[in-house]
């Protein structure tokens, strides 16, 4: 329907918004897609010394995440159907219409759609994470753990969200590919103790 359209259009625009792009202009810190990984995300906020904007960064992709399908949601559509609206927030924020298609990973707006989808998988996915980051200080580590290890619970629990979930997955792992490399040959960036 027409208005289905609309909603994966707005959540599409809402992901689009890169805080990452927004708060380093704000805090006067250079251009994150031109610093450290190359990612505007919470991960390179931290990595360029600001801890305050990196939370702020992370808050704001969570959210605009979340407020997608809080939006949708109005609606009284089905899980799956939000999982496509969350699908569509990720997709804007891996290619974002207002930078030129040039944005992160999806790591965090993957979190606050997955939140608001099912909060038992975001705080697993969560606990992943944090416990991941806390032993090897390396946040693409983490998130690549958090996202195979919410695929097998998501089966099992919520197999309604498998598929939009899984395709959110496999673009943020895809996203991941240089991270993947260096992680392989044992050059990724670690965060000091
Ligand atoms: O959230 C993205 C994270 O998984 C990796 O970021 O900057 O280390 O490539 P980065």
């Amino acid at each position: 329907s027409i208005e289905l359209i609309l909603l994966l259009c707005t959540s599409y625009l809402l992901g689009s918004i890169s805080f990452a792009v927004a708060f380093s202009k704000l805090g006067k810190l250079p251009d994150p897609r031109s610093f450290g990984s190359g990612n505007p995300g919470a991960s390179n906020m931290l990595r360029m010394g600001s801890r305050s904007l990196a939370l702020a960064t992370l808050l704001g992709d969570l959210g605009k995440g979340a407020l997608a399908i809080w939006l949708a949601s109005l609606w009284n559509m089905g899980p799956a159907a939000l999982g496509w609206m969350g699908l569509a927030a990720v997709c804007g924020h891996i290619l974002p219409v207002f930078h030129r298609l040039q944005g992160g990973k999806g790591v965090a707006t993957a979190a606050g759609v997955l939140l608001m989808l099912s909060w038992p998988a975001a705080l697993i996915a969560a606990a992943l994470w944090l416990g991941v980051f806390a032993w090897r200080r390396i946040a693409s580590l983490a998130s690549l753990a958090a996202c195979v290890g919410l695929l097998p619970w998501l089966a099992w629990q919520q197999p309604e969200l498998l598929l939009p979930c899984g395709l959110m997955v496999a673009l943020i792992m895809l996203r991941h590919r240089v991270n993947i490399g260096r992680l392989l040959d044992g050059s990724e960036n670690h965060f000091k103790r």
